[in-house]
C-alpha cells in the first residue's frame, strides 16, 4: 500500500462555480472523493490538500517527503506558469508527480503555454475536466508499479 497525495493550487477550491466553461461543474470535494476511491480500489491511500498560498503548498510537499508519500497528483493552477519555488520543492524531495489540468492550457492564452512543471513531471494530463485527475492518478499508479 502506498500513500499518495493530491495537491491543488489557488482558486481550485472554487471549482463548480469558477468559469465552468473552462473547468466544468465538478467541485473539488467531488474530485478528491473520486481520487480517494480510485486509489483505494488499487489498494492505496490518498490524502488531499488545497491552498492559495505558495508557501503552504511548498510546506505540504516537504511534509509529504517526511511522511514517505510515494507519488503526487498535482494541479499547480496559476502557479503552473510562475512558480520556480514550487518546482524547486518538487525537485528537492524527488517525489514522482503527475501534472494535471482540467482545461488544456496549450489551447488558451499564450502565458498559460509555459509550465514550470511539465519537464520534471512523470507526465501531464490536461483538457479532460475532472477526468484529467483520474487519468493522472492512473498514470501515476502505473509509473509507481513499473518502478517497484
Ligand atoms: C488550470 C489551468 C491554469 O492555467 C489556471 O491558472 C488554473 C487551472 C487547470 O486546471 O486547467 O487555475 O491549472
Amino acid at each position: 500500500m502506498a500513500q499518495l497525495l493530491a495537491l491543488h493550487g489557488p482558486n481550485l477550491d472554487l471549482l463548480g462555480r469558477r468559469e465552468p466553461e473552462h473547468y466544468g461543474h465538478d467541485t473539488l470535494a467531488a474530485i478528491d472523493a473520486l481520487l480517494a476511491e480510485e486509489a483505494a480500489r488499487a489498494g492505496h491511500r490518498l490524502a488531499s490538500f488545497q491552498s492559495a498560498a505558495e508557501h503552504a503548498l511548498i510546506e505540504r510537499i516537504h511534509a509529504a517527503a517526511r511522511e514517505g508519500v510515494a507519488g503526487i497528483v498535482f494541479n499547480p493552477a496559476g502557479y503552473t506558469h510562475t512558480s520556480v519555488a514550487l518546482r524547486d520543492a518538487l525537485l528537492a524531495v524527488a517525489i514522482p508527480f503527475v501534472e494535471v489540468h482540467l482545461s488544456n492550457p496549450q489551447a488558451r492564452e499564450p502565458f498559460r503555454q509555459r509550465s514550470y512543471f511539465s519537464d520534471i513531471a512523470v507526465g501531464t494530463v490536461a483538457g479532460f475536466g475532472a477526468e484529467s485527475y483520474r487519468l493522472g492518478l492512473l498514470g501515476l499508479l502505473a509509473h509507481l508499479a513499473r518502478a517497484a
